[in-house]
C-alpha cells in the first residue's frame, strides 16, 4: 500500500517529513526514507529498513545528521509496504536517477517496469533497485535531458506508464518545488500559510491544513510554498477538487471509519484491484513472473496441496475448487497443524502452497519446510514481502491488500481468494485445459470482482439491519455446500471471534448425520444459498432445519424471491459464478459478524484471546 509525504516552504523540513511519515505507517512500515533538496542544490537522501522499526531508525539517522538544518526547501518521504523487491535500503524509497539529479516516491504498481527497465538499461541507465519505481526516476531523467522541464517530464510520464501510482518528486534544480501526479492510488495536496503538503491521505495532513484538495486522476500537481497549479495529462491548467473533513486525526488514520475492521472491510475492492492488477488480462492471459518457478516445472505439476491455518485455510478450500475446474488437477487442502504432525507421503510432481496473511505462522512455516524437505515444489501466497515463510518457499505470490490491522482477516482473506484463482488460471493456461474462449470469460469475471465487491459493500446498511435482528441469538449454524462450505466456515469464523457467540459450520448435507440434533426452536442457520446447481438440494437442506424450528438467513442472491420466500431473512448480494462466488458470498457474513460483536459492544479490531500473528503452536 505504502504512505507518500512532501512538503515545501516549512521551517523545518526533517521534522515535518518525520511527523507526517508516522501518520503514514499504517499504510506500511517495510521502510522509511526521505530526499530533500539541499540549499547547495544537491538531492540529500536517507532510507532505513529495519524489522518494526525502520522510521525509528530514519529518524535516528536524521538527528545525527540532519536536524533542524533544512528549512524551506521541498522534501518527499515514504514508508514502504513492500511488493516488488524485498524490504531493503536499497530498495527503500526515495529512488534516484542515474545522476542524483531528482528523487521520486511512489505508491502503487508500474505495470510495465519490467518492459520500461529494460528499455532504459539498454539505453544505458544503471538501476540499482529491484523496485518497480525506479524506472519512474530514469524516465523522467530522459525526458528532462530531451529538454523537457521537471513538469512536462512529469506530465510526459502519464503516458509512458501503465497501472496505478501516486508519486512524488523533486529535483536539485527547483529546490523549492515538488512535483506530483496519480492515477488510481490516492494523492491529497494542500497548503497553509506558506507551506505547500502532498499526502497519500488526510491523516497525514490535517493538524498542518484543512485546506485539502483531492489530485484527480491522470493529473499533475506543482506544489510550492505559496502556492499549487494543477494540470492535465495534455498540460492545461485544472482546478483540482476541494475535500471537506471535519475528522480528528484519529479518525482520519481509519478513514473516517469507527475502527480498523469496517475502515478494512471497505478497503477490499481496493485490496482486489491492487491483488489483480497487472497479474490477469480480459483475454485470460496471466502474469505471474514474479513466482520465479519456471512455467516447464508448473506446466509439469500433477496435483496441488493447499495448507493454511484459519481464514487462510478457507480461502484454500475455495482455490482448490478453481484448480479442479479450471487447471484440472486434483487439490487436497490440509489444516497446517495437523500436516505437520502427519507422516506426509507427498508425491512427486506436487505443488505444495502455503497460504497465511503474515507469512509467519509457525503452523503453516513448519507444514510448508516439512513438505520441502520431501523435494516438492513449495510456493508462499502472503501479503507480507520478506516474511518467514518467502525466505524458504521456492517461489511467492503477493497478496497486495496493504497492512491489515484489524486482527480478524477482511481483505487479505478476500485478496488470497482472488491470487488462487489467478493462480489457478495460469495453471490451466500451462496444462491447456481450457480454451481461450474459457479463460477470457474467467478472467472478465475475476476482473469485475473489485467492482462487484463495491456494489455489494453498498448494501451494508442493508446487513446491519438484519444483522441487529439476531444480536441476541446465541446459536449459529452456517451452512454452505461445494463453495458455499468455505463461505460458511468463514462467516462462522468471523462470528466466533468478533461476538463470542458459539457459531459452527458444517457442508449443508453433514447435517442430518448428526448435528441436526442440535436444531431447535432459537437456533438461527445461516446459509450460503446463492444460485449453483446445488440450489435446490442446499434449500430442500433449509427446510429440515425450518421443520426442527430454526430461523434461517440466507446469502442471496439479489432478486431471487423463491429464496427470500423459503427462508426468514436475506443478505442479498450480486449474482456471480460460482467459481467466484466465495468473494461476494463472504462479504455480508463480515458485516453481520462485525454487526453482532458491536452490538455487544466488543473491541473488533482487537477481540479478546486473538493475535495477529500467530507464531505458538
Ligand atoms: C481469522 C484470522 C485467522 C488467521 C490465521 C492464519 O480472522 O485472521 O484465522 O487467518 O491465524 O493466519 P495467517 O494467514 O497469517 O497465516
Amino acid at each position: 500500500m505504502c504512505g507518500i509525504i512532501g512538503i515545501t516552504g516549512s521551517d523545518d523540513t526533517v521534522a515535518a517529513l518525520l511527523d507526517g511519515l508516522a501518520l503514514l505507517e499504517y499504510r506500511g512500515y517495510d521502510s522509511a526514507g526521505i530526499a530533500i533538496v539541499e540549499p547547495s542544490n544537491t538531492i540529500f537522501r536517507m532510507r532505513a529498513a529495519e524489522q518494526g522499526g525502520s522510521l525509528y531508525h530514519l529518524a535516528n539517522g536524521l538527528s545525527k545528521e540532519k536536524a533542524g538544518s533544512l528549512n524551506h526547501t521541498a522534501g518527499i518521504g515514504h514508508t514502504r509496504w513492500a511488493t516488488h523487491g524485498a524490504p531493503t535500503v536499497t530498495n527503500a524509497h526515495p529512488h534516484v536517477d542515474c545522476t542524483s539529479a531528482l528523487a521520486v516516491v511512489h505508491n502503487g504498481i508500474i505495470e510495465n517496469h519490467n518492459r520500461l527497465a529494460q528499455e532504459l538499461k539498454s539505453r544505458g541507465h544503471t538501476f540499482s533497485s529491484e523496485t518497480d519505481t525506479e524506472v519512474i526516476a530514469h524516465l523522467a531523467e530522459e525526458q528532462i535531458a530531451g529538454g523537457k522541464s521537471v513538469k512536462d517530464a512529469v506530465i510526459a510520464l502519464l503516458t509512458i506508464l501503465r497501472g496505478a501510482f501516486a508519486l512524488a518528486l523533486v529535483h536539485r534544480d527547483s529546490p523549492d518545488t515538488i512535483y506530483a501526479a496519480r492515477r488510481t492510488s490516492p494523492l491529497i495536496i494542500g497548503s497553509e500559510s506558506g507551506v505547500g503538503l502532498l499526502a497519500s491521505d488526510v491523516a497525514a495532513m490535517i493538524d498542518k491544513t484543512r485546506n485539502l484538495f483531492e489530485l484527480g486522476d491522470d493529473q499533475v500537481a506543482e506544489i510550492r510554498p505559496e502556492e499549487f497549479k494543477v494540470y492535465d495529462h495534455l498540460g492545461v491548467e485544472m482546478q483540482p477538487k476541494p475535500i471537506r473533513v471535519g475528522w480528528s486525526t484519529e479518525a482520519a488514520r481509519k478513514g473516517g471509519f469507527p475502527d480498523y475492521m469496517s475502515k478494512e472491510i471497505h478497503e477490499q475492492p481496493t485490496a482486489l484491484s491492487e491483488t489483480i492488477l497487472g497479474r490477469l488480462e480480459a483475454s485470460g492471459a496471466t502474469y505471474l513472473e514474479e513466482l520465479e518457478i519456471e512455467d516447464s516445472r508448473l506446466a509439469a505439476i500433477e496435483r496441488v496441496l493447499l495448507v493454511a491455518c484459519g481464514s487462510s485455510y478457507h480461502a484454500a478450500l475455495a482455490g482448490r475448487h478453481a484448480i479442479e475446474a479450471w487447471a484440472k488437477i486434483p487439490a487436497e487442502v490440509d489444516i497446517a497443524s495437523e500436516m505437520r504432525y502427519r507422516a506426509m507421503q507427498i508425491p512427486a510432481n506436487t505443488l505444495v502452497v502455503a497460504i497465511s496473511q503474515s507469512g509467519e505462522t509457525t503452523d503453516t512455516y513448519h507444514a510448508m519446510r516439512q513438505a520441502r524437505s520431501q523435494g516438492v515444489i513449495t510456493l508462499a501466497v502472503t501479503n507480507v514481502v520478506g516474511s518467514l515463510m518467502t525466505r524458504e518457499a521456492d517461489g511467492v505470490l503477493y497478496t497486495r491488500a496493504g497492512p491489515e490491522i484489524g486482527v480478524a482477516s477482511t481483505k487479505c482473506h478476500i485478496a488470497q481468494l482472488a491470487l488462487l484463482q489467478c493462480l489457478a488460471l495460469r495453471l490451466a493456461d500451462l496444462k491447456g485445459t481450457l480454451s481461450d474462449a474459457e479463460k477470457s470469460a474467467v478472467a472478465t469475471e475475476i476482473l469485475a470482482l473489485p467492482a462487484l465487491v463495491e456494489q455489494t459493500l453498498a448494501s451494508h446498511e442493508q446487513f446491519r439491519k438484519v444483522a441487529e435482528r439476531y444480536a441476541e441469538s446465541r446459536d449459529f449454524y452456517y451452512l454452505g455446500r461445494r463453495l458455499g462450505f468455505p463461505v460458511a466456515l468463514e462467516g462462522a469464523l468471523k462470528l466466533k471471534e468478533l461476538a463470542y457467540v458459539r457459531a459452527e459450520a458444517y457442508p449443508a448435507g453433514e447435517m442430518k448425520h448428526g448435528p441436526i440434533s442440535l436444531i431447535e426452536p432459537g437456533s438461527v442457520v445461516v446459509v450460503v444459498a446463492k444460485r449453483s446447481s446445488l440450489w435446490e438440494k442446499i434449500m430442500a437442506n433449509v427446510e429440515e432445519m425450518r421443520a426442527r424450528g430454526a430461523t434461517v438467513i440466507a446469502v442471496s442472491d439479489e432478486g431471487d424471491e423463491e429464496t427470500a420466500s423459503l427462508v426468514d431473512d436475506v443478505l442479498e448480494t450480486p449474482p456471480v459464478t460460482e467459481v467466484c462466488s466465495p468473494v461476494i458470498g463472504v462479504l455480508p457474513l463480515q458485516v453481520f459478524a462485525y454487526t453482532v460483536a458491536k452490538a455487544k459492544g466488543h473491541d473488533v479490531d482487537r477481540p479478546r484471546n486473538l493475535a495477529k500473528v500467530v507464531t505458538v503452536e
